[in-house]
């Protein structure tokens, strides 16, 4: 490995940059490209370390390349360019499934770019059709794709589109460009639902029946429904009216509490908090205080716990958050901008076992 890409979503080049700096060293950075302010990019020994570090500790990075090789754009229309049939010399070499991502970096809210990507994934499938039939017989959709499938990534940026081979195991995220998608259920009150669903896969574990749960600032009721689906027990906790059934079929339960959830405490008889959800709308110091006396006071197995991101520099935010969190024994967690995240990130995260009774 000589050479990292990693992409930010729209707009958080820059985040993604600072985050990096404090990381790895803004010296190693290589100079940004003004045509392409969502990448980030390391080269030589850095990016080796990237590599291994930056799996389970990037914030920002939606997706990474490696070794990527840029296609310019006079080249890069259909029918794909020699430099991207390179790329299938390389798999008809080996004997593994392989199948195509394809996303573009930096463009917010514009269809076009992703379109285009998909375009040049759809020539080369063509193309490999055509002249490398065996290869072609082992190409998967994206969905079928398994922990040693190799994965041709199309990244169409301002300077072109660049490739990269890599093992889907090695993805920063295992959806084309990290756009996880969640499905939305037509039951659920609004949009949020799909957050707090995608920490659920993101964390490779979701609740189960009769588990507790408190859900502080749950109104309209998105994660609640998520948690009363599978059979939770939940207390939801906002000033704000709650769109969803008391009850749901599955036997999970909502108890809906009009209280601040800041300081809140689960009332007496409530004996263990096996996930701590919080989405509340305030500002990221007390988002912090507030897991803090969580996890200090031991009363809770799990969280998913939504920060709202200052305008600027969120770093500097987050950083006191992931050296606290690096300090609790026995804590595996996990902060990432999810793809359904807004001007937000999620920590999530698992101590070891329900540690005592809250008092
Ligand atoms: C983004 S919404 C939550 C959406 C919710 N997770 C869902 O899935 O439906 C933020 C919520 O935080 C609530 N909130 C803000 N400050 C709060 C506080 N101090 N205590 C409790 N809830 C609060 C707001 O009333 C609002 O309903």
């Amino acid at each position: 490995m000589k050479d990292i890409m990693l992409m930010a979503r729209a707009e958080y080049g820059d985040a993604l940059r600072e985050e990096a700096a404090r990381r790895w060293g803004a010296e190693l950075l290589t100079p940004v490209d003004p045509d392409e302010p969502d990448v980030v990019r390391f080269s030589g020994s850095s990016a080796l370390r990237v590599w291994r570090e930056g799996r389970d500790s990037l914030i920002f990075a939606a997706q990474w390349l490696a070794d990527p090789v840029l296609v310019p754009p006079a080249k890069s229309g259909a029918p794909p360019d020699p430099g991207m049939l390179e790329g299938l010399a390389v798999l008809a070499g080996g004997t593994a499934s392989w199948t195509v991502h394809t996303f573009a970096s930096g463009r917010k809210g514009e269809p076009g770019p992703s379109k285009t990507a998909g375009m040049l994934g759809d020539a080369l499938l063509a193309t490999c059709a055509e002249r490398v039939p065996d290869l072609y017989a082992r190409y998967v959709p994206p969905r079928q794709a398994g922990a040693d499938t190799k994965v041709f990534q199309i990244c169409l940026t301002s300077r072109g589109a660049w490739w990269s081979l890599m093992q889907a195991r090695d993805l920063l995220d295992r959806f084309p460009g990290g756009e996880h998608r969640m499905p939305f259920d037509s039951g659920a009150p609004c949009r949020s639902y799909l957050k707090i669903e995608e920490a659920f896969d993101v964390m490779g574990c979701s609740p189960g029946r009769g588990e507790k749960v408190v859900d502080l600032g749950a109104s309209p009721g998105g994660w609640s429904y998520a948690f009363s689906k599978r059979g939770c027990d939940v207390l939801a906790v906002d000033r704000g009216p709650m769109k969803i059934e008391d009850r749901h079929s599955s036997g999970g339960r909502v108890r809906h509490m009009r209280v601040d959830g800041i300081g809140f405490r689960p009332p007496p008889g409530w004996d263990r908090t096996d996930w701590l959800a919080c989405d509340m709308l305030v500002a990221p110091g007390v988002t912090f205080g507030l897991l803090r006396r969580w996890i200090g006071e031991g009363a809770l197995h799990r969280f998913v716990v939504n920060v709202k991101l200052p305008q600027e520099q969120p770093d500097p935010v987050l950083e006191p958050l992931e050296t606290y969190l690096r300090s609790v024994p026995g804590l595996r967690f996990r902060i990432r901008q999810l793809y359904h995240d807004r001007r937000e990130v999620t920590l999530m995260g698992e101590l070891g076992r329900v540690r005592k009774k809250q008092k």
